[in-house]
């Protein structure tokens, strides 16, 4: 069994898919906190539904980007995570932050890394024009959308696609790369 904090700041549909699994019986694992930087998150109030430890650390409260860290870390340090999940978090992480938790951060990015790091992944996919992209689970590094690549899953580019279309269907996968990722760290 694994401990898992997620980090979030919108609609937290991956972090939904992996408490589903939990809940389900087939990622053995815990969720024990849900930190999301937004108040207005859609996912933290999933997680107060669902009865997690959740909590706001407003970022636009905090002063600096380190005042932020630091209070995002005193919980973290409280809950004791095996891993980090962002799932959706739209916050750079410090370098210190993650010297923290080496090999113990991930992240989930909407295309097939090493293609189109940074924002609107799947808007960059359609306008180049591949045939192919997916989603990627990484374990996270000092640099953006970097990392050793836990799980890929492709996923076709249709003529027609546009941003929106090709996200829809991206996210479907996310869904299931993530848990297949935590599944594999859970694995004895
Ligand atoms: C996903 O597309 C993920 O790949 C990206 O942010 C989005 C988060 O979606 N990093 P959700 O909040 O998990 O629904």
């Amino acid at each position: 069994m694994i401990r898992i904090a997620v980090l979030l700041s919108g609609r937290g549909s991956n972090f939904a898919a992996i408490d589903d699994a939990i809940r389900r019986g087939t990622l053995d694992a815990e969720i024990v906190c849900v930190i999301s930087n937004r108040p207005d998150a859609p996912g933290i109030e999933l997680a107060r539904e669902r009865r997690h430890h959740a909590h706001v650390v407003d970022h636009r409260k905090c002063g600096s980007r380190a005042a932020h860290e630091e209070e995002v870390l005193r919980i973290l340090d409280t809950a004791r995570p095996d891993y980090i999940v962002l799932a959706g978090y739209m916050r750079l992480l410090s370098p210190e932050f993650v010297a923290r938790y080496p090999m113990r951060i991930l992240n989930i990015h909407p295309s097939l890394l090493p293609a189109f790091p940074g924002v609107d992944a799947q808007a960059q996919a359609v306008a180049y024009g591949v045939k192919v992209s997916g989603c990627t689970v990484h374990f996270v590094t000092e640099k953006l959308d970097d990392g050793p690549i836990l799980v890929q899953r492709a996923v076709e580019v249709r003529e027609d696609d546009t941003a929106e279309t090709l996200s829809a269907r991206i996210l479907v996968e996310e869904h299931v790369a993530y848990v297949e990722a935590l599944a594999k760290l859970s694995a004895p």
